[in-house]
């Protein structure tokens, strides 16, 4: 019975060589805000960029995240969920995920305390098993900054484009290999039949979050699908677009509906 043995190596040599010719250094950053003091801003954006973005697709990746006043009050705190297993990694490089959050328009000390989650194949899993053919894994940091009225504006060009406030802590790199593996369904949190293998270097990469900048055009888009969103939003502020139609917007509540019909059909899978 030296045959299983031999094809385990054939295969364990082939990932081996595939995994060194493909592997793709993914990084995870938070680029905004820096350690740094800010003007209050109404709505106050919170940016995680994806460097070499391609490679997140079959991560299934998940960001957390909390904002507390930590000098006066430790009980106040907000808290965000991006669900990202489903986004279009294709759409930019580096891919940014953002938000605008509306408590920081005030003095204050804050911390801004992240957690990334993803997933990956084991390639270790017995055989047979596909329930635990996924990894799951996390990186948690945390960032302090101020907001003071005699502080500059939030310029994300600016703050992005000084190489000399953006931490080594800010950023997670991954070792993302082109191979995948067949994956479980009720292991996945994307409901995927293939997810991507992980390689385990020591030590691990060095990120690099300093080579990321926000341009003028990067800024410019965020805050208009920002605004956008909110003008579709339940309490439109006042400069939005003029109304639509009553037949454009029959047809946007449809769409709703077959979303929220899906949604609900989504529910019901989990
Ligand atoms: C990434 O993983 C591949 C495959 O295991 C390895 O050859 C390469 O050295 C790793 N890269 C880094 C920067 O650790
Ligand atoms: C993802 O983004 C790219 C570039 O913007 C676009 O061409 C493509 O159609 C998008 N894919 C999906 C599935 O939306
Ligand atoms: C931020 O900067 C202050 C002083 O400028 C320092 O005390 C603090 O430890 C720094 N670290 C973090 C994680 O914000
Ligand atoms: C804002 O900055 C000013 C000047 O640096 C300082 O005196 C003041 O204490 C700061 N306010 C807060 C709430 O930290
Ligand atoms: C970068 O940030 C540091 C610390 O806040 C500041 O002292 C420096 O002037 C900034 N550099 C530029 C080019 O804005
Ligand atoms: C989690 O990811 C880090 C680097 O991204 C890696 O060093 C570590 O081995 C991973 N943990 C597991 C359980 O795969």
């Amino acid at each position: 019975m030296h045959f299983p043995s031999m094809r385990w190596l054939l295969v364990t040599c082939v990932g081996a060589i595939i995994g060194t010719t493909t592997a793709t250094i993914l990084e995870v950053d938070v680029v905004f805000p820096r350690n740094e003091t800010y003007a209050p801003n109404f709505w106050f954006p919170i940016v995680f960029a994806f460097q070499n973005a391609k490679s997140a697709e079959l991560l299934n990746f998940y960001i957390t995240f909390d904002i507390w006043n930590w000098h006066k009050n430790l009980g106040e705190s907000y808290g965000y969920s991006h669900e990202l297993k489903w986004a279009n990694w294709s759409s930019h490089e580096p891919y940014f995920e953002y938000r605008f959050v509306d408590h920081l328009m005030r003095e204050g000390h804050w911390r801004l305390q992240w957690t990334v989650s993803w997933q990956s194949c084991n390639e270790i899993a017995p055989p047979g098993n596909l329930g635990q053919k996924m990894i799951e894994n996390d990186t948690t940091w945390y960032v302090n900054f101020a907001t003071n009225n005699s502080a500059p504006a939030v310029d994300l060009v600016a703050a992005t484009a000084n190489k000399t406030t953006c931490a080594r802590e800010l950023g997670h790199a991954i070792n993302v290999t082109d191979r995948t593996m067949d994956s479980d369904l009720s292991a996945n949190w994307a409901r995927r039949w293939t997810c991507a293998v992980v390689a385990s270097s020591t030590p691990t990469p060095t990120p690099d979050p300093c080579r990321v900048t926000i341009d003028s055009a990067n800024a410019a888009s965020m805050t208009a699908s920002w605004n956008a969103k909110l003008c579709k939003g339940l309490n439109p502020p006042p400069d939005c677009p003029k109304k639509r139609s009553a037949s454009q917007q029959l047809r946007v509540v449809g769409t709703s509906c077959v979303l929220a019909a899906s949604g609900a059909l989504g529910f019901l899978l989990l």
